[in-house]
This record gives structure tokens, C-alpha cells and sequence, in this order.
């Protein structure tokens, strides 16, 4: 048998069946009151019968008050309970793990969907001419930064009670847990700026909270940067730091990722030709993680061949593999892996020939969302579908959701 099929137990206990995970991917596909919809629900039920181990959800927001994106999936109380257990039920009975990904965009919230912008400093983004589409953000007050702490053990809970199986802190590509981390986000000089322990401390908190709320034995895992490639920002040693302190708190599982909106290395369009070759992102990254922790180690980013994700997992350096891109075209990879019908994946970059746009994955993220929502609708996925498509769709939401905002 495959290593990459076999079972693997995370420290809480809980078996993830295989060493496939599906990473997040924001699917934008909640009503415009943020309830998920029967599409959304439908698309996971498309992903669970393809037996991955692990399903994480794309972000869900702690605060409606701050969005993402226009139609994000938010849980800050019982009001959508209803269509969370449905979309929990969507793994019953398969042993496959759905967990939900909590998020808090910060800065990197759209101006045209959010009142209030909120963030640990007022440091605006830098992303040249992309940079008009948000505000500079309000600086948090001691008692909203525990508000929002608060928040994310309160999703948690509910999505517990929902049925979901465990559930995973957003700490990567430049939301608020990963701008309390980085010194250029993050320029505050009360206990949660400053040195590293400070800017840890929300992280740190965060993470206690929703353990506190969920119990000792319910999988807890984050997805953080190896490093945000700024200069002046959150270095790799810094974030083994992270995953040091986070390790012995007794996360269940690590994701390693990378990059901000600034500088998106969490997909393909920044990164060397070389290193989409070679596959695997972050792998040298990881290869020095597995020195300093013994938690489970997901990786995320570039995988395509299940040649490099078997020698990945042969060497140990890590645990389970991440997809997300093609997920979107493959939903049932992970059944096409152990049945040996698909030895490559392909997920292509669509764009629309405006740079910055297509750099900052304004074409690519709605393109793979309209993916998700074609599975969801019971249809097959379109790899020729035009990126214009996309982008007029992710308008649409944009402006849709600017009439109702809070
Ligand atoms: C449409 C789309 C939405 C994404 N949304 C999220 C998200 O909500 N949370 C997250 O951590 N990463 C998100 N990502 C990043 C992916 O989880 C992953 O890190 C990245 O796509 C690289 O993996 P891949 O090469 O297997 O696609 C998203 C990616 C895409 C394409």
C-alpha cells in the first residue's frame, strides 16, 4: 500500500483515514446574510465521496462585521445552525475529517464590503495600484483585540456542536493572526507588539481560547507562514518560533504556507519557474520544522505528482499532504491516487493579461471558486473556462454586497 493512503492518528486521537487533505479555498459561495447554501454544502458532499482524510473549509469569519469576502460563510452564533449541521453531515458515516477554518481578515478586508476596518496598526497595504480597493485600518483597543479572541473560541464551539470534527486557526497570508505576527503589520507597543513573544501573544491566545471552549481531546490545528518574504517582516525564524510555542501548547496539526496580499507566494504566480517545477513550496521550510516539533506537519503549495508526495512522505519530512487548486478540478483525487487512475494533477493559472490583477490572484481565486460552485451545482468542473468569467463574477459579489453592507 501507499504511505500516502495509510491512516495517520493526530495527537487528540482522532484518525484522519488517509494522508490527504484538501487545504482551505475560499469558495465565496455563502448567502449575502453569510448562511452557506445548499451549493456549498453540495460541493463538500462531492469532496467527501472522494475519501480524502481531511476536508478543511474555506475561511469562515468570527466577525460579520469584517468580510473578506462578500459572500464568506460568518459563525458568530446560532443564527445559520441549521445549514451547519447539514454541511457537517456531508462526512457522516465516510470517516472523512471536515474541519472549518476560522479566520479574521484585518487590514486585507475589501473597503467596498466593511464599515470598519480594523487591524493591530493603521499600516495601509502596499499593492501599488490594487492598493485603492481597501482603507487604512483602525487600530484594535485592548477590548476589541479580546473580543475578537473571543470570537474565534465561540466558532469553534458552534461549529463542535454542528458536527464539524475539528477545526483549524487561519494564521497564514496576511489575515489579522499573521498581521499580529509580522513587525510590518504590527507595529504597536503594548503587549502585543513589539518582540516576537508579544506578537505571538494574540496567536497564542486565540489558539487557548477555542481550546478552552472545544475541550482537550477535539483536533485544533493552524495554518501559518513559513515566512511572509517582506523585507522587515515575519522571518522563518520567527516562525519556527511559532511553531515551538504553538507545539507545546499542544496544537494538533501544523500547516505550513506562505505570503501575504502583498506578496501572494501562496500560489504560483510569484514563485520561481524552478520551484513550481520542482513542486512543494515550502519544503525546505518544512524539512527544519520537523527538527523542532514532533506535531503532526501538513504541507501545502505546489504539490501536483503523486511521485513528489510519496517521496515527500517517505522521507518523513512530513505527515500529510495538501491540495487545494486541484481539488477543484479532481474531486475525487484522492479515490484516483489509491486506485492509481491519476498520477498528475494539473491546476492552470488563468488570467486576464492585467498584471496586477493576475499577481495578486484577482482572476485565479474567483476562477477556482466558480470551480467549487460548478461542483456544487452537480456539474464538472470547466479547466477551459475563460479568467474573465471570473473576474466579472468576483465584481458582481463586490458590488451586490456594497448595497448591504453593515
Ligand atoms: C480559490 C482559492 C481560495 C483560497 N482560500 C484560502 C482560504 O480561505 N484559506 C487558506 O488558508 N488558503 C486559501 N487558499 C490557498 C490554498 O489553501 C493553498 O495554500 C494554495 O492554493 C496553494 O496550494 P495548491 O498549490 O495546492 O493550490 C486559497 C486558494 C485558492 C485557489
Amino acid at each position: 500500500m501507499k504511505r500516502i493512503a495509510s491512516s495517520y492518528t493526530l495527537p487528540s486521537g482522532a484518525v484522519l483515514i488517509n494522508r490527504i487533505a484538501k487545504s482551505a479555498m475560499s469558495e465565496n459561495c455563502g448567502t449575502y446574510s453569510n448562511a452557506p447554501t445548499k451549493t456549498l454544502i453540495n460541493a463538500y458532499a462531492v469532496w467527501a465521496k472522494g475519501n480524502p482524510g481531511l476536508l478543511i473549509t474555506g475561511n469562515i469569519m468570527v466577525d460579520s462585521k469584517a468580510l473578506g469576502e462578500p459572500r464568506n460563510v460568518v459563525v458568530e452564533d446560532y443564527t445559520h445552525f441549521e445549514q451547519l449541521k447539514q454541511w457537517a453531515k456531508t462526512v457522516e458515516g465516510t470517516g472523512v475529517h471536515l474541519w472549518p477554518q476560522l479566520n479574521h481578515p484585518g487590514r486585507q478586508a475589501f473597503a467596498s464590503i466593511n464599515k470598519k476596518i480594523v487591524a493591530p496598526s493603521a499600516v495601509p497595504l502596499k499593492m501599488g495600484g490594487a492598493s485603492k480597493m481597501f482603507r487604512t485600518a483602525t487600530p484594535l483597543a485592548e477590548d476589541e483585540i479580546w473580543d475578537i479572541i473571543k470570537r474565534f473560541g465561540n466558532a469553534a464551539r458552534i461549529l463542535k456542536e454542528a458536527g464539524f470534527t475539528g477545526c483549524q486557526i487561519h494564521g497564514a497570508h496576511g489575515y489579522l493572526v499573521s498581521q499580529f505576527l509580522s513587525p510590518i503589520s504590527n507595529t504597536r507597543d503594548d503587549q502585543w507588539g513589539g518582540p516576537l513573544e508579544n506578537r505571538a501573544r494574540f496567536v497564542l491566545e486565540v489558539y487557548r481560547e477555542i481550546r478552552k471552549q472545544v475541550g482537550p481531546d477535539y483536533p485544533v490545528g493552524i495554518k501559518i507562514n513559513s515566512a511572509d518574504f517582506q523585507r522587515g517582516g515575519f522571518t522563518e525564524e520567527e516562525s519556527m518560533e511559532v511553531v515551538q510555542i504553538l507545539s507545546r501548547e499542544g496544537i494538533d496539526l501544523i500547516e505550513i504556507s506562505g505570503g501575504t496580499y502583498e506578496k501572494p507566494a501562496m500560489v504560483k504566480g510569484s514563485r520561481k519557474q524552478s520551484t513550481i517545477e520542482r513542486e512543494a513550496y515550502f519544503l525546505d521550510y518544512i524539512e527544519k520544522a520537523r527538527k523542532i516539533t514532533d506535531k503532526p506537519l501538513l504541507l501545502t503549495g505546489g504539490f501536483r505528482s503523486v511521485k513528489v508526495m510519496e517521496e515527500a512522505l517517505a522521507g518523513g519530512k512530513l505527515d500529510i499532504i495538501g491540495l487545494a487548486r486541484p481539488f477543484c478540478l479532481y474531486p475525487n483525487l484522492a479515490q484516483d491516487i489509491f486506485d492509481e487512475k491519476e498520477t498528475r494533477f494539473e491546476a492552470p493559472t488563468p488570467t486576464i493579461g492585467i498584471d496586477f490583477l493576475d499577481k495578486m490572484g484577482g482572476v485565479e481565486l474567483p476562477w477556482y471558486e466558480l470551480q467549487i460552485q460548478l461542483l456544487g451545482k452537480g456539474k464538472q468542473p470547466r479547466p477551459n473556462l475563460g479568467g474573465i468569467w471570473a473576474f466579472l463574477f468576483s465584481l458582481r459579489g463586490m458590488f451586490f454586497k456594497s448595497f448591504i453592507k453593515n
